[in-house]
C-alpha cells in the first residue's frame, strides 16, 4: 500500500474508469476528476464495486483553472494522469475550435496548475492518430508526426508543449503514451466503452449492429491494397492499456524521465473483416454490416512497433483478440443487452 495520490483527468470515461480500478489495486489512491460531459456518474458506483472502495470524485472542467486548483489545495497530488479530452475524429472536423478550446486549453489549466503546486510528474494520453498517413510500418516512435484531423492537431499540440516542458526543467517526467485502438472490457463485465450514446470506435459499432435490428453497419472501402481489401489496424486490449499506464507512472515517479513518447499497442495488423469476424465467432452469430465507400481521411494501414514500449517499460500486450471480443460482448449483455 503506498498510498500517493493519483490524480486522474476523465476519470468516469471509458479508460479513466478502469485506470481508477488497476491505481486502487496497485495501491494507490486516484482522484478523479471529470466533467460528466462523455460519461456518466453511475460508473463511479461499479468502480467501487469491483474494488471495495469509493473513489475520491470531483466533477469539475479543466477549462475552469479555480476548480483545479482547488482539487491541488485539497490533498497532495504525487502525479497526474491526463486522459479528459474530446475523442471523436469525424466531430473534431465539424468542431475543431470546441475540440482545441478543450483539449489544448484544458491541458494548459492543468499543467499550470501542477506548476503552481510543485506536480512534475506526469503521463498523458496521445494516439497513433499523431503519425498521420504512415510512411513506413510499423509505426515507431521516431516517424514524423502529422495531423489529418482536428483532434489529432490537438494531440500533437499537447505533446509538443509536454516536450518543451520537460526538456527546459531539470525534474520533470512525463510520458506520452500513444494508444491504437483500445476496445474490451472490464473482466467483470461492469465497465467498457459506451455502446449507446453515440458509438463511433468499431468494437461499439459491432455491438450497435447487433443490437439493433435496423441499424447496419457500414465496412468503410473495400478495395485498398492489403490482404482483404479493407484497412488494417492494431487492436489493444484495455488492460493491456491500462498496464502500461501503470508502468509509466512508476517509471515517472521512479527517475525524472524528461520527456518520452510510448507507443501502445499490440504491433499486428488485424483487418476490419478480420476483426468483424472474430467478434461474429465469439458472438456466435453474423453482424449485420455492409460495404460501403472509403471513408475521406482513413489511414489504410496503421500498426505500432512495440520495441520501445518493450525496453523502456518492460511492456507488452497479454490479450489476443478473441479475449477482446469475448469481453466486450459480456460487457454488452452485462449491460442489460441480448
Ligand atoms: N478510446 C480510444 O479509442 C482512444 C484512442 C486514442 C487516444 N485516446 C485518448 O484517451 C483519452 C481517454 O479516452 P476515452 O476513450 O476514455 O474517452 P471518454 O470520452 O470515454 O473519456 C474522456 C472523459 O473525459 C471527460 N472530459 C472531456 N473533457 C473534459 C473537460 N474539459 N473537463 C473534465 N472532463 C472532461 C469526459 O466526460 C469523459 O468522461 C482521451 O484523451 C482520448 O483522446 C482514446
Amino acid at each position: 500500500m503506498n498510498n500517493k495520490n493519483i490524480l486522474v483527468t476523465g476519470a468516469s470515461g471509458f479508460i479513466g474508469s478502469h485506470l481508477c480500478v488497476a491505481l486502487i489495486e496497485a495501491g494507490y489512491n486516484p482522484i478523479g476528476v471529470d466533467n460528466l460531459s462523455n460519461s456518466k456518474a453511475g460508473v463511479l458506483e461499479k468502480i467501487e464495486q469491483i474494488t471495495k472502495k469509493k473513489i475520491t470524485f470531483i466533477q469539475a472542467d479543466l477549462a475552469t483553472p479555480q476548480a483545479l486548483k482547488e482539487c491541488f489545495a485539497a490533498q497532495p497530488i504525487t502525479a497526474v494522469i491526463h486522459l479528459a479530452a474530446f475523442k471523436a475524429v469525424g466531430e473534431s472536423t465539424e468542431q475543431p475550435l470546441r475540440y482545441h478550446s478543450n483539449n489544448v486549453i484544458g491541458l494548459l489549466n492543468l499543467l499550470n496548475s501542477m506548476n503552481e503546486f510543485g506536480c512534475n510528474k506526469f503521463v498523458y494520453s496521445s494516439s497513433a492518430t499523431v503519425y498521420g498517413i504512415p510512411q513506413r510500418l510499423p509505426l515507431d516512435e521516431e516517424h514524423p508526426l502529422a495531423s489529418t484531423n482536428p483532434y489529432g492537431t490537438t494531440k500533437i499540440i499537447g505533446e509538443s508543449i509536454l516536450r518543451d516542458v520537460a526538456t527546459y526543467s531539470d525534474d520533470y517526467s512525463c510520458i506520452s503514451l500513444r494508444y491504437f485502438n483500445p476496445a474490451g472490457a472490464h473482466s467483470s463485465g461492469l465497465l467498457g466503452e459506451d455502446i449507446v450514446e453515440k458509438p463511433a470506435n468499431l468494437f461499439p459499432v459491432m455491438c450497435r449492429a447487433h443490437l439493433t435490428p435496423e441499424y447496419q453497419m457500414t465496412v468503410f472501402g473495400d478495395d485498398y491494397d492489403t490482404k482483404d481489401g479493407t484497412c488494417i489496424r492494431d487492436i489493444i486490449h484495455i488492460n493491456d492499456l491500462i498496464d502500461g499506464h501503470i508502468l509509466a507512472l512508476e517509471k515517472c515517479l521512479g527517475e525524472n524521465t524528461g520527456y518520452q513518447a510510448v507507443n501502445l499497442g499490440c504491433g499486428k495488423g488485424w483487418s476490419v473483416l478480420e476483426i468483424i469476424e472474430n467478434f461474429e465467432k465469439e458472438l456466435g452469430e453474423s453482424i449485420n454490416y455492409k460495404i460501403g465507400a472509403r471513408r475521406p481521411g482513413d489511414t489504410i494501414s496503421s500498426y505500432a512497433s512495440t520495441d520501445y514500449a518493450k525496453k523502456y517499460l518492460g511492456w507488452q500486450t497479454k490479450h489476443d483478440l478473441p479475449s477482446i471480443c469475448r469481453d466486450t460482448i459480456k460487457y454488452m449483455r452485462a449491460s442489460g443487452a441480448r
